[in-house]
């Protein structure tokens, strides 16, 4: 185990933003796996899937994962990204995996005003599209997110309170 602390769940959900907090926090580093895509490759993720397609960005996820040498880091990994590829598994070679858990709805009225700069979410015309989107993702994906070491409920909660939670969740592990 490498000590490390990954964020998984939702696009939309806070991971980075929580990441971020929590790692200054914890005097950790903090990496964001989109971030690190978009600085390896130069364009912005929404670029990557129109000129190269999602498989290939799955791809870029999944290399990232297998190649990265980390400790002492909280890690944000994109909203796919525990969903392919056995990564999953691969992340808990990392470290302690959390899922920030949140509900479609809380989720929607969030996205809703920054979907267009979400590759997933450009086309999506309503905000009842935009929840039931929301909804069968959650249905598909949390199978993979529950595999997670730890599962924190976000729901209206601010992100202070969310990184005292973590950070309690990270101080007793040691
Ligand atoms: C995606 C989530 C995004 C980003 C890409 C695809 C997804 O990351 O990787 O747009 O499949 O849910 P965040 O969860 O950090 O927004």
């Amino acid at each position: 185990m490498m000590n490390n602390i990954i964020l998984v769940g939702l696009m939309g959900v806070g991971k980075s933003a929580i990441g971020k907090e929590l790692a200054a926090r914890l005097s950790m580093d903090f990496l964001d796996t989109d971030e690190l895509i978009e600085n390896n490759e130069g364009i912005s993720i929404s670029e990557i899937f129109e000129k190269y397609g999602e498989a290939h960005f799955r791809q870029l996820e999944a290399d990232l994962i297998r190649n990265i040498k980390v400790r002492n880091t909280v890690i944000s990994v994109g909203g796919g990204l525990p969903v392919h590829d056995s990564n999953m598994e691969k992340l808990a070679e990392l470290g302690t995996r959390i899922y920030l858990q949140i509900s479609e709805d809380k989720l929607a009225s969030r996205l809703w005003v920054v979907r267009k700069k979400r590759p997933l979410l450009k086309d999506i015309k309503t905000l009842p599209d935009l929840e039931s989107y929301l909804e069968n993702q959650l249905k598909s994906r949390e199978k993979y997110y529950f595999k997670a070491d730890f599962v924190l409920n976000v729901n209206d909660k601010a992100s202070c309170e969310i990184v005292e939670e973590l950070s309690n969740i990270v101080k007793n592990l040691k």
